[in-house]
C-alpha cells in the first residue's frame, strides 16, 4: 500500500489519540492505522522564524513532521489572510473580509516553506493528501519543486459562488494554485459546483473535471458508545440534577460568527418571549470554546454575546433557574456526547458550514428508544443528509424560537421517525468510508 502525506495547518498531538483527538484526526485515524503515513504541518508553536527543516517524531508506522512559523509568518499567514481574508470569503461573508498584500504574501510564503521542507521527505511513489483553505497553493509549490506524486486536495469549508469569490483579491492566482491538484475535493454538491464553475470561468475547464464531493462523516458507532458511557458518570448525574427535571437543549461549537450565536440566542429568546410556558420546561446549554481569540471579528463576537447572555438571563431568570448556561472553555468529547445524548433538543444553526459534524454527533449520540431533535440550519453542508431535521432559516430568531417550540411538544412517535434514517444516514457516511473514497479517487 502506498505511504499517505497528509498536509494540514493543524497536526494533532501525538499524545491525544482516541476519545480526546479533533475531528480531522479522528477522521483520518482508520486510513492512518492500516499504512505507512505521515503527518506534515505547523507545530502549533511560534519562533522567531519559520523553520527551514520539520521536527520529525515517529511513532509505529506514522511520522509527525512539524515546523514551527516564525511570528510574522503566523500574523501574516494564519491570523491574516487564512482567517482574515479567506475564511470570511469562503463562508460568503466578504463584508468581513480584510485583504493586505503583505498578509498575501505571507500566505504564499508559507506554503512555499510547508513545500520546501516536505519536498525531500517525499518518496515517489507517496500519496500526498492536503486539506483545508490554509494550503491552496501548497500543491503548485510541490510541483514546482520537481514533486510527481499524486496530490489530493480537501476543502472542509464551503465554497461560494464564483462571484463571491472572485470578490477576494488575488482569488485567479488561488484558483489557479488548485489546478495543481490531481483530485480536489468539496464536502457537497453545491461547493464543488461552485468551485467547478469558478474554474472554468479564469479558464481552468480540465481542473474543473477533477472537483467532486466527498461529504466527511463521523465513526457513529464510537461516538454512540462514548455518549452512553457518559451519561452513566457521576458528572452527568450532578449535572442531571442540576437541571432539576428540565429539558436540555444543547449547541456546541467554536465561538466563530459563522455559527450564528447571536442570531441563536436571539431564538431562544424569542422562544422565552412569546411561549412563556417553557420557561418552566427548558435549559439552554451553549458550549463555545474560544477560537482564533486574537482575530479582531473573534473579540467583537465574544463581547456581542457575553452582552446578549447578559441580557436573556436579566430577563428571563428565575432565582432557582439560569435559562441560558454559557461556557467558552473547552470540555472535553466524553462529557460533550453525554449533554447530546441527555439533550431534548440539539441546537445546530450556523449561518454556513462546510459539513458540521456536531449535527451528526447529536444524532449518533442519541438513546434509539427517545431520541431528541435536531434543529439544523438550512445552510449546514449536513443539511442536504439529515432529512429528519426541523430545518430553519439561520437569520430568523423567529424562526429557530417556532422549531424550537415545536421540538419540545414532539412525540415519540414522530421523533424516532424523523430520527431512524438520519441515524442510518449517519452509520453509512462514515468517517472511514469518506477517507475510502478519497483515496480511492487519488490513487487514480
Ligand atoms: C475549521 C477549519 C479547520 C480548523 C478549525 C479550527 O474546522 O476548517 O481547518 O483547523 O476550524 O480552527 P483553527 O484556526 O484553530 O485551526
Amino acid at each position: 500500500m502506498k505511504r499517505l502525506v497528509i498536509v494540514a495547518n493543524r497536526v494533532p498531538d501525538p499524545k491525544e489519540r482516541g476519545a480526546t483527538a479533533g475531528g480531522l484526526a479522528v477522521a483520518l485515524q482508520d486510513a492512518v492505522n492500516r499504512r505507512d503515513a505521515m503527518w506534515f504541518g505547523w507545530s502549533g508553536k511560534t519562533a522567531e522564524a519559520t523553520a527551514a527543516e520539520p521536527s520529525l517524531l515517529r511513532q509505529g508506522r506514522l511520522t509527525y513532521a512539524t515546523l514551527d512559523l516564525g511570528d510574522s509568518d503566523y500574523r501574516r499567514y494564519y491570523q491574516g489572510f487564512s482567517n482574515g481574508s479567506l475564511w470570511p470569503t469562503l463562508h460568503y461573508r466578504l463584508g468581513l473580509a480584510q485583504f493586505s498584500r503583505d498578509d498575501y504574501a505571507g500566505y504564499r510564503e508559507v506554503n512555499a516553506a510547508f513545500a520546501g521542507a516536505l519536498a525531500p521527505l517525499l518518496r515517489p511513489d507517496d500519496m500526498v493528501w492536503a486539506h483545508d483553505f490554509h494550503l491552496f497553493p501548497m500543491g503548485a509549490e510541490l510541483r514546482r519543486r520537481g514533486s510527481r506524486q499524486r496530490l489530493g486536495f480537501f476543502l472542509h469549508v464551503p465554497f461560494p459562488p464564483p462571484a463571491v469569490f472572485a470578490g477576494l483579491p488575488r482569488s485567479a492566482e488561488l484558483l489557479a494554485d488548485l489546478a495543481a491538484y490531481d483530485v480536489i475535493g468539496l464536502q457537497t454538491e453545491d461547493d464543488a459546483a461552485h468551485l467547478r464553475a469558478a474554474l472554468a470561468a479564469e479558464g481552468h475547464a480540465e481542473a474543473a473535471e477533477r472537483v467532486s464531493a466527498f461529504p466527511i462523516g463521523i465513526d457513529a458507532d464510537a461516538f454512540a458508545k462514548l455518549a452512553e458511557r457518559a451519561v452513566e458518570k457521576q458528572e452527568m448525574a450532578r449535572f442531571r440534577r442540576s437541571i432539576a427535571g428540565r429539558a436540555l437543549v444543547i449547541g456546541v461549537d467554536r465561538l466563530d460568527y459563522s455559527k450564528g450565536l447571536p442570531q441563536r440566542f436571539s431564538g431562544y429568546g424569542q422562544l422565552l418571549a412569546r411561549y412563556p410556558e417553557q420557561r418552566s420546561r427548558v435549559t439552554y446549554l451553549q458550549v463555545a470554546p474560544v477560537s482564533r481569540g486574537d482575530v479582531a471579528q473573534y473579540q467583537a463576537l465574544r463581547r456581542e454575546l457575553d452582552e446578549l447572555v447578559g441580557r436573556i438571563n436579566g430577563d428571563y431568570a428565575e432565582p432557582d433557574w439560569v435559562p441560558l448556561r454559557y461556557m467558552t472553555r473547552p470540555v472535553p468529547r466524553p462529557t460533550l456526547a453525554g449533554f447530546m445524548r441527555h439533550a431534548r433538543v440539539g441546537l445546530v444553526t450556523p449561518l454556513r458550514d462546510g459539513m458540521n459534524l456536531v449535527a451528526k454527533e447529536y444524532v449518533a449520540a442519541q438513546d434509539p428508544a427517545d431520541p431528541g431533535t435536531l434543529v439544523l440550519s438550512r445552510f449546514a453542508g449536513a443539511a442536504p443528509y439529515l432529512k429528519g431535521a426541523l430545518l430553519v432559516n439561520p437569520l430568523d430568531p423567529d424562526e429557530i424560537a417556532e422549531a424550537l417550540d415545536q421540538a419540545m411538544a414532539m412525540p415519540l412517535k414522530e421523533r424516532q421517525e424523523r430520527w431512524e434514517p438520519m441515524a442510518a444516514e449517519v452509520r453509512e457516511g462514515s468517517a472511514r468510508n469518506w477517507c475510502q473514497k478519497f483515496l480511492a479517487a487519488l490513487e487514480g
